[in-house]
């Protein structure tokens, strides 16, 4: 199975990217492309700039990518209580090609933060929208405070609850 893995964040240390890659490598067979969507940037969206010059290449090199995968495992940063605007940048124009974003693809939405409440904020936000971009989100989990249940050097989440229902979530795939 081809697993697309991303943290919507363009950080370089990001915690959600490293949250998606653990999660991705939870699923059995699973060929996991993990890609950094700060080599998606952009200029920021605007829609003068679309009639000047069209969608650029990198939106649709980001749709394809979602469209050859079988299955997406992304977990969303949370900047002030939403998207990171390197996420929105990058989905807002994706969205000018296909408003179905996600393809129909199967879709695990994870979100973590460094503090207790786990980027909740962001990751319910993008589970209510899911439906209008074509996503088909198999489950959506937050993990609360990621120093305190990720093993950095083993690159391992720790805390039980949440690899149960990872595990859950993946055996609907
Ligand atoms: C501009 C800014 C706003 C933030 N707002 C929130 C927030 O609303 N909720 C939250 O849980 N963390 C917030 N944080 C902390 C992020 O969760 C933290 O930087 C995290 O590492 C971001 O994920 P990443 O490492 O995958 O980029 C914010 C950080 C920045 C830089």
């Amino acid at each position: 199975m081809k697993v697309l893995a991303f943290g919507t964040s363009n950080s370089k240390n990001s915690i959600n990217k490293k949250l998606a890659f653990y999660a991705a490598q939870q699923i059995n067979n699973a060929d996991v492309s993990l890609i950094d969507i700060d080599d998606f940037e952009m200029p920021i969206y605007s829609e003068d700039r679309e009639k000047e010059s069209g969608i650029p290449q990198l939106a649709h090199d980001f749709y394809k990518a979602i469209g050859s995968a079988d299955s997406i495992v992304m977990s969303f940063a949370e900047y002030n209580g939403s998207y990171t605007s390197a996420y929105k940048n990058l989905f807002d124009w994706t969205s000018r090609i296909d408003m179905k974003v996600f393809q129909n693809k199967p879709v695990i939405m994870l979100s973590t933060s460094p503090g207790p409440s786990g980027a909740q904020s962001v990751l319910a936000a993008a589970q209510a929208s899911a439906p209008y971009f074509a996503a088909n989100v198999i489950n959506a989990i937050s993990l609360p405070s990621f120093f305190d249940n990720f093993d950095v050097n083993k690159g391992v989440v720790t805390d039980e609850t949440f690899n149960q229902n990872l595990l859950t979530a993946i055996s609907k795939l």
